[in-house]
């Protein structure tokens, strides 16, 4: 099936993280067809742990607002513990070889603390995207129903990527859990990450830089 290897190919090297949108929303019959596309997600025995909260309009506004007053007020709330030890030296390489190439393309300096913090509030706006989703697992959840919510995830980037949006997945968003929850009058769910998503501001200089991969052979093995 060379065509279906070529187009999944297009569509798998052709998503990239996006961090400006245009405002202009995406129709509510083509979100529905995405969501609907990403819920053929696989997991772990079909259970689908996966809660989608999806947000536009005056709510996504009131979300962004409310985020950014936690940020300022150092109101954060994780419901997955987060420490810099869990990467080890490899991907502590490959992390900051993407962080220069992020601040490169925002022609913001490295040891420049101040604009990285406020690029990274301003970030709490969704990099001016008009829809977020929020990806929650179930409150009794680990690494391996986490699993099952990436797998959704990925799916759900490349069901948008087919329909010509664009997005970014934003493990920030979920330092702010709590923020997320009380604004989307949610009691329950825990939340792995969030991706901004819309149609994307080509001429941005931040949508144009890429970053590589390690190659096959430092994350792959093949046994006979
Ligand atoms: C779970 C997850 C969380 C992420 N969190 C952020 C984030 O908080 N901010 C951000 O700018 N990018 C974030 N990203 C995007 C990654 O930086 C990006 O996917 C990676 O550098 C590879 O680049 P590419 O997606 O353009 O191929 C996240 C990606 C994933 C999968």
């Amino acid at each position: 099936m060379p065509e279906l290897a070529d187009a999944a190919a297009t569509l798998i090297r052709g998503r990239r993280a996006t961090r400006s949108f245009r405002p202009d929303p995406v129709p509510d019959r083509t979100l529905r067809e995405i969501f609907d596309l990403a819920a053929a997600a696989p997991s772990n025995s079909n259970a689908q742990p996966w809660q989608v909260e999806v947000v536009s309009g005056a709510k996504r506004d009131e979300l962004a607002d409310a985020l950014v007053a936690a940020h300022q007020e150092g109101r954060r709330s994780v419901d997955f513990p987060y420490s810099e030890a869990i990467y080890e030296a490899v991907h502590q390489k490959r992390r900051a070889a993407a962080g220069g190439a992020l601040y490169g393309a925002l022609q913001i300096g490295f040891d420049d603390h101040d604009a990285r913090a406020a690029y990274d509030a301003e970030s709490l706006r969704f990099y001016g995207a008009p829809h977020v989703a929020l990806l929650f697992a179930p409150d009794t959840a680990e690494a391996r129903l986490a699993a099952d919510v990436g797998m959704y995830g990925q799916t759900l980037l490349l069901a948008m990527q087919a329909h010509g949006v664009s997005s970014c997945p934003q493990g920030l968003l979920s330092f702010y859990a709590g923020t997320v929850r009380e604004t989307l009058g949610l009691d329950r769910g825990k939340l792995l990450f969030g991706i901004s998503f819309g149609y994307a501001d080509r001429a941005a200089a931040v949508n144009r830089f890429s970053v590589g991969r390690a190659s096959l052979d430092e994350t792959t093995r093949f046994h006979n």
